[in-house]
């Protein structure tokens, strides 16, 4: 009888993603404000249906979390961490340490000075034992810091480097997991798939190996486009990670369908580049060869994806195609389609292709 009803079910294509994906990877989604106060209830029944992992898109960040010094506010946060215990979701957490949406008085004193060595220290351990001691238990993974190589190699000259140099790093990873040693952590970056930053990478886990100092994977955020990085350079850069030793999981994918201004444009959140209508083709619906062509690719990289026995998470950034933040970045007031939902919260049809898929690598 249960045979026969999964059957049905199954013919009917009811399979969801995340029951099709089972065994092979997590398969998460970034939820935003109205998904976590679950006021957006298409997105959130998504949400419930598809997808058997988590991360806040934003309320996590360190201007969220605490934006005067030592006034921690864990509202949303709790809330986001609350829907994943009652929904059975695994649970990531996005992010602890990254030069961007991170509160104005991190780096400065009470003169407005930048900060010494040791009170940014000082304030990292703090920021860090104290949120991960929060989600002690319940977050089951940290991003613990965010894009602090360049596509050269380079460490960005972000306050971090300046104060601490290379070393910020490692203080942070040491942090993470005095707070919380069971909590895996991972170095979270975009365009990882950059030669020179794939090896900067790889030279940072083994210095934080040499230390005895924990790193379970890297997230490759994975905002990509239809003009790169071809596939073979992606399956690269994992093949890189994966012989470095480390997990790979894809943490804020979303293939954009639109024009970019320029190759490998990254997602440094400031970039904003000026709107020209020709950056903005799609405004009334896509036509058939470039949806198909969209397709094809997002097919070709979940076939990717499952290749690999080390890559354990895939998340989307964002639920369906209306929400997304790629509708104003790089460029702001754009129609894209980057996600495997649409502005009407149907599934595309390559949600479809993908359970085929995965169903086949049973
Ligand atoms: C983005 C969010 O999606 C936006 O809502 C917010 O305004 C800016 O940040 N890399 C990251 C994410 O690690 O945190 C960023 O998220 C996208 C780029």
């Amino acid at each position: 009888m249960l045979i026969l009803v999964w059957g049905c079910l199954a013919a009917k294509g009811q399979k969801t993603l995340k029951d099709a994906l089972k065994g092979k990877f997590h398969i998460g989604v970034a939820m935003n404000g109205q998904q976590i106060s679950e006021r957006d209830t298409a997105n959130v029944n998504i949400i419930k249906r598809n997808f058997d992992a988590i991360v806040a898109e934003n309320c996590m960040k360190s201007m969220f979390l605490q934006p005067r010094e030592g006034e921690f506010n864990f509202a949303e946060a709790d809330k986001f961490v609350e829907f994943g215990e009652r929904n059975g979701k695994w649970i990531t957490g996005h992010c602890l340490t990254w030069h961007s949406q991170l509160p104005r008085w991190f780096f400065t004193d009470e003169n407005g000075e930048t900060v010494t060595a040791d009170v940014l220290k000082a304030r990292m351990k703090s920021h860090i034992s104290t949120v991960v001691g929060h989600f002690k238990g319940k977050v089951k993974g940290w991003d613990v810091v965010n894009e602090a190589i360049m596509e050269d190699g380079s460490y960005r000259k972000s306050k971090f480097y300046e104060i601490l140099g290379e070393e910020f790093i490692p203080l942070a990873f040491q942090y993470a997991h005095e707070a919380d040693p069971d909590v895996e952590l991972y170095y979270n970056d975009y365009n990882e798939w950059y030669p020179g930053k794939c090896a900067a990478i790889v030279k940072l886990i083994k210095t934080l190996r040499d230390r005895g100092l924990r790193i379970d994977a890297v997230g490759m955020q994975g905002h990509l486009g239809m003009d790169g990085p071809s596939i073979a350079e992606y399956e690269k850069a994992i093949q890189t990670y994966i012989n470095a030793g480390v997990n790979v999981m894809v943490t804020e994918f979303d293939l954009s369908i639109l024009p970019s201004p320029r190759r490998g444009i990254g997602a440094e959140i400031s970039t904003n580049i000026e709107y020209q209508k020709e950056f903005n083709p799609y405004t009334e619906g896509v036509p058939d060869a470039a949806m198909q062509a969209w397709t094809n690719r997002m097919l070709d990289l979940f076939k990717l994806f499952l290749k690999y026995k080390e890559i354990t998470r895939i998340t989307m950034w964002g639920v369906s195609d209306g929400s997304s933040w790629k509708n104003n970045f790089p460029v702001r007031g754009r129609t894209d389609y980057p996600l495997l939902f649409d502005r009407n919260y149907q599934a595309k049809p390559v949600v479809e292709d993908i359970i085929k898929l995965a169903n086949k690598r049973n």
